[in-house]
């Protein structure tokens, strides 16, 4: 008999009690599997590499896996991302020791986009202060005339990025009735065209916005794209949405724009630091909307993630090509023919 394809779990993934922290990531497929073993790991981070040594396969949550993560002599195969960052996870390193890293687009992209939208009609219908004034009773009606919305019909939405997310953004926004712009230097113009979507230059597009919303990994080229000199080319009444990666944003910069109101307002379900310093000046101001991201969490999401994990894992066992494969060059080296080989 062969020996199982052993899976583990960042420890992320389980109460301290035992129990799973999210019951909507359906275990049973890799439970129930004749042939496969799964175990949740000791909580840490960065993952150790005599952790997984002995292990197929990796589901990781929230913890880094680095180069220091990988045992030179292991097994490991493959580690499926839950969600679709992958920078916390040393790509190079992993395609040198023949690992591949998947990722779970399906699971995420309507998530995010609902989300990115609800921060987009929370924001321009003013649904925190509005419900602020009701609690207020009498006074609070008195003053509702002080708050008007922001109507979306004609007015431009912008995204940076028209990947996975920023594309589905645009599919959902478009019986709104917006103009919608883009700026994505590596994306297929067609696609974007047969969107409705109009691309153009990274500093139009900041000018052009009425709402703009940044749909772009984080990495060397788009750590503080949005600074100080593209927030000051936003309209006064532009509302700014980040539902990306902290960095991507120069915080500092942002904030000051929003304490001078320069800009209308912002959404941000990622913030530079996670979880903030709690005297960090932009939990104070009132003109922008905070998430702990984690506002496209729900059931359908963690099912979807996890069942897009699942899926990636036993592609490797069965020796196929896995889905969400990040880093494909993996394919053609010698050390993945070693690994995939032994679970094949
Ligand atoms: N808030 C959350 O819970 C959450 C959940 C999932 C994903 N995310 C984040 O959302 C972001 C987008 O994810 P995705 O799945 O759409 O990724 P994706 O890789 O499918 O799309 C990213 C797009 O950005 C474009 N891009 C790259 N560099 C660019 C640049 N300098 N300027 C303009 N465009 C550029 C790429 O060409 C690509 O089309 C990522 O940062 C991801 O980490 C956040």
């Amino acid at each position: 008999m062969s020996a199982p394809f052993r899976v583990a779990l960042s420890g992320d993934f389980r109460k301290p009690d035992g129990s799973p922290v999210y019951p909507d990531f359906d275990l049973a497929p890799l439970m129930n599997t004749p042939g496969v073993e799964m175990e949740f790991l000791e909580p840490a981070n960065p993952i150790r590499a005599e952790q997984v040594e002995n292990f197929d396969a990796l589901i990781l949550l929230m913890p880094r896996f680095g180069r220091e993560s990988i045992h030179p002599d292991g097994r490991l195969a493959v580690v499926a991302r839950f969600g679709v960052g992958y920078d916390t996870v040393d790509i190079e390193a992993c395609t040198q020791a023949g690992i591949a890293l998947c990722i779970t687009p399906d699971g995420v992209r309507r998530p995010v986009a609902v989300a990115i939208l609800t921060l987009m009609l929370a924001l321009t219908g003013k649904l925190m202060v509005k419900d602020r004034l009701t609690r207020e009773a009498a006074a609070g009606f008195a003053r509702r005339g002080e708050h008007m919305g922001v109507g979306l019909v004609g007015r431009t939405l912008a995204s940076i990025g028209v990947g996975n997310i920023g594309a589905e953004l645009f599919r959902l926004a478009r019986p709104l009735g917006m103009r919608m712009i883009a700026c994505d230097p590596y994306v297929d113009p067609r696609f974007v065209a047969e969107l409705g979507v109009e691309l153009m230059g990274l500093e139009e597009a900041f000018r052009e916005a009425d709402v703009l919303s940044v749909n772009v990994p984080l990495n060397d080229e788009t750590r503080h794209l949005v600074n100080a000199g593209r927030l000051a080319l936003m309209k006064p009444t532009a509302y700014f949405i980040n539902t990306s990666r902290g960095p991507v944003v120069d915080q500092k910069a942002l904030t000051r724009v929003l304490h001078e109101r320069k800009i209308a307002g912002a959404g941000l379900d990622v913030l530079q630091d996670e979880p903030p310093d709690p005297d960090d000046p932009i939990l104070r101001l009132d003109n922008v909307l905070l998430t702990p991201h984690a506002l496209c969490w729900t059931d359908q999401c963690f099912a979807g993630n996890g069942a897009a994990d699942v899926r990636a894992v036993l592609d490797v066992w069965h020796g196929r090509e896995p889905r969400g494969l990040v880093n494909k060059e993996v394919l053609a080296t010698e050390a993945w023919r070693r690994r995939g080989r032994r679970n094949s």
